[in-house]
């Protein structure tokens, strides 16, 4: 079933349900060996979960949870592999939608749940997304409308003494060094592997291409006869000459909440190539220019 949550819509299984982990792997046609989020109703059950919690790791669950952040700790051990890719470690998260947590308090129990898109394609931010992503592979959506931080959760691997951030989101660098006190570190050979935040993800099917508003503009004149479109931001001066534009605000919060959708509509105008304007090279972009990086990788 496919649910909402703060970040993207998931595709919600049962995470103690070898069966139903398997089935949810070949609809989204993602391989084996990649880890799931498991989603819990609160910090009461991260206990049934993971083992060994550092305190800041129990810090950081306190200050941001419900929210988008999801701390990978080492697993207890009935967690099953299909969860795990069969690395010692589990990635949870409470998430701070209604509709999921009511769910979750229902259910009693963990909720796998992978963003409800095929693998390596844009998450779904609203409820129309899922439908035309997955069809009838799946029997329902809970509508919870638009999802309001719009990229994925930031994964934060706490199996060591110091945090070390895997996936950028909402939450920075900067949240996690002022909750916990501690510096956080870059991943290193020991830490676990995020097989889904390869190089290339989060792809429309039109190539994207990351350029400074120069370069859009100069790219706009000299691809005649290429059918662009283009994503820019709301303080471009000079003029974007793309039949097809987007002008978002040039705010972190409200260009990560629109983009998925945004990428989704030029990609739906039949674009060859989307040309977006890059943010600004800085911490609080770094969720937003992390999505964008893997959807100009080809
Ligand atoms: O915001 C989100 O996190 C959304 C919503 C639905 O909660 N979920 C989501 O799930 O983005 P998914 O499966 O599309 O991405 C999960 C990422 C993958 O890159 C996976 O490799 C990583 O989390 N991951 C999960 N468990 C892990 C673990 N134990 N160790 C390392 N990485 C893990
Ligand atoms: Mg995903």
């Amino acid at each position: 079933m496919g649910i909402p949550t703060e970040t993207v819509y998931g595709i919600a299984v049962d995470a103690r349900n070898a069966d139903a982990l398997k089935r949810l792997y070949s609809v989204k046609r993602r391989p084996t060996g990649h880890p799931v989020i498991v989603h819990i109703a609160g910090i009461d059950a991260l206990g049934e979960w993971a083992r060994d919690i550092p305190q800041y790791a129990n810090t950081l669950a306190r200050r941001f949870w419900p929210g988008p952040l999801t701390l990978v700790l080492k697993r207890a051990q009935e967690v099953l592999d299909a969860v795990t890719g069969g690395q010692d470690t589990v990635g949870l998260r409470v998430p701070a939608h209604p509709l999921a947590l009511e769910l979750l308090k229902a259910f009693d129990s963990g909720i796998a749940a992978p963003s409800a898109n095929r693998y390596g394609r844009l998450s779904p931010t609203r409820i129309e997304h899922v439908a035309v992503d997955l069809g009838t592979d799946i029997d329902a959506v809970l509508d919870g409308g638009a999802c309001e931080v719009g990229i994925e959760s930031t994964i934060v691997d706490c199996s060591g003494e110091s945090p070390v951030v895997l996936r950028p989101g909402k939450i920075t660098v900067a949240d996690i060094e002022a909750a916990t006190g501690l510096t956080v570190v870059d991943p290193g050979e020991n830490s676990p592997r995020t097989p889904g935040t390869l190089a290339a993800h989060y792809s429309p099917r039109a190539k994207v291409r990351l350029l400074r508003r120069t370069e859009m503009i100069e790219a706009l004149s000299s691809h005649k006869g290429k059918r662009l479109a283009a994503l820019a931001m709301e303080v471009s001066v000079a003029r974007i000459p793309a039949a097809q534009l987007i002008v978002v605000p040039a705010v972190a919060a409200s260009y990560a909440r629109s983009l998925y959708a945004n990428l989704r509509t030029l990609d739906e105008t039949g674009a060859d190539m989307i040309l977006v304007e890059s943010p600004p090279d800085i911490p609080a972009w770094a969720g937003v220019l992390d999505r964008l990086r893997r959807a100009a990788h080809s």
